[in-house]
């Protein structure tokens, strides 16, 4: 796959002066934030569907009681989530995840409202215990609707083979026993039109099982708040699967809560000439930023332009701990800030010390009032806390 570049949308932080943090140090604008969270609560007021904010994708707490006012409550990927969900996020809490433990699933009874299955075994082996608890949990089964719209396999989860979800054409009436909700998620950063797609894919057989049924999931991978999105079309769209169905309708985005709403800053830790200039700095991919690695794409730097090229890379021991090539107008010099856009989904939430590599510290800026909170810093016990 080809290095994708995204744009990513600078906002506020072009006029964020990036010494007023300790680096590394994410820091997320939480108008920015209250803005994306506005439009998915719009999205959810007309369309009538339920709006979930998925923590895999950004989790960062401290902000809990913001995405709460806005949005219904949390989809979780498994215990922790869903922990971190009842305790800090409240409203629904619904989990999810392709593989549950046994000993875990009492506790996840406890702390969500509605728990979805990848298979109907697995949804037949937990049945009772849901039922046995005594609390009305809303049951779900995974459908993989069969119908690949990603561009690249490893984010389609309707790609060839895959294990998320049951495919469509195997779900019966013996398998939506106990059943009373449908979820899919295959999209990664797209438009309407692929959802479209799949559901005109997927519609006949859901209108054969609708009445069996009470609420169909739409997963996530909605971009939904970037400004080209078609949200009238989306509103559209889930207030007709709600006529046509009886079907009450979920998305759970968890990209779009948080696009564009964070920077992750860093500074140059030293310079190497070879075949052009390196900067060493004290962000590493692999630690930091590991999807700039494994998706793999380059991240946009804030205020990137100029003559002067400069390889950017981490303080790792991983030769490929290589962010990208970048523009500066000046050649960076030992000390010289700098700060990738777009990173706070998916990167807070996956970073590790691999190497000792400090963790980056947690900041939240309010670019209205211009107040600045450092929430949060790492040192040597989180890294030690985490071995044995
Ligand atoms: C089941 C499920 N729901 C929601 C999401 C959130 O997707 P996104 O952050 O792309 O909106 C994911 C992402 O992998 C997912 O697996």
């Amino acid at each position: 796959m080809a290095m994708q570049t995204f744009a990513g949308d600078p906002g506020a932080f072009r006029r964020f002066d990036l010494n007023r943090v300790p680096s590394p140090c994410f820091v997320v604008d939480e108008t920015r934030l209250e803005a994306n969270l506005r439009i998915l609560a719009d999205v959810q007021a007309r369309s009538g569907a339920t709006v979930l904010c998925a923590l895999k994708a950004f989790s960062m707490w401290e902000l809990a009681p913001l995405v709460r006012r806005y949005l219904a409550g949390v989809c979780a990927s498994g215990l922790w989530e869903a922990r971190l969900g009842r305790e800090q996020y409240g409203g629904l809490v619904e989990t999810f995840s392709p593989g549950y433990k046994v000993d875990e699933m009492d506790e996840i009874i406890r702390l969500s409202d509605q728990i979805v299955f990848n298979t109907a075994a697995a949804k037949d082996r937990f049945l009772p215990r849901i039922r046995g608890s005594g609390k009305a949990v809303r049951v779900g089964l995974r459908f993989n609707p069969g119908l690949a719209v990603g561009d690249d396999p490893k984010y389609d989860a309707a790609a060839p083979g895959s294990r998320l979800g049951t495919p469509l054409e195997h779900i019966d009436a013996a398998a939506l026993q106990g059943v009373d909700g449908l979820h899919m998620h295959t999209l990664c950063e797209q438009d309407l039109a692929p959802l479209l797609a799949i559901w005109n894919h997927i519609a006949p057989r859901i209108r054969e099982l609708a009445p069996q049924l009470q609420w169909i999931n739409f997963g996530g991978g909605h971009h939904i708040t970037r400004s080209d999105y078609d949200r009238a079309g989306l509103i559209a769209f889930l207030q007709r699967v709600n006529a046509e169905t009886g079907l009450h309708c979920y998305l759970e985005p968890g990209e779009a809560v948080a696009l564009d709403a964070g920077i992750l800053v860093g500074e140059v830790l030293d310079l190497v000439e070879n075949d052009g200039l390196n900067a060493v700095l004290d962000v590493s991919a692999t630690c930091h930023m590991p999807d700039v690695l494994e998706a793999p794409y380059r991240p946009a730097l804030l205020n990137e332009g100029g003559q002067t090229r400069v390889r950017l890379g981490g303080p790792s021991c991983l030769a490929g701990d290589v962010i990208g090539r970048y523009a500066f107008a000046d050649a960076p010099e030992i000390g010289t800030r700098v700060a990738f856009l777009d990173q706070a989904h998916y990167s807070m939430v996956k970073t590790t010390t691999f190497n000792g590599v400090r963790l980056p510290a947690l900041a939240i800026w309010n670019s209205e009032t211009d107040t600045l909170r450092v929430i949060r810093q790492f040192d040597y016990q989180d890294y030690r806390g985490r071995l044995s």
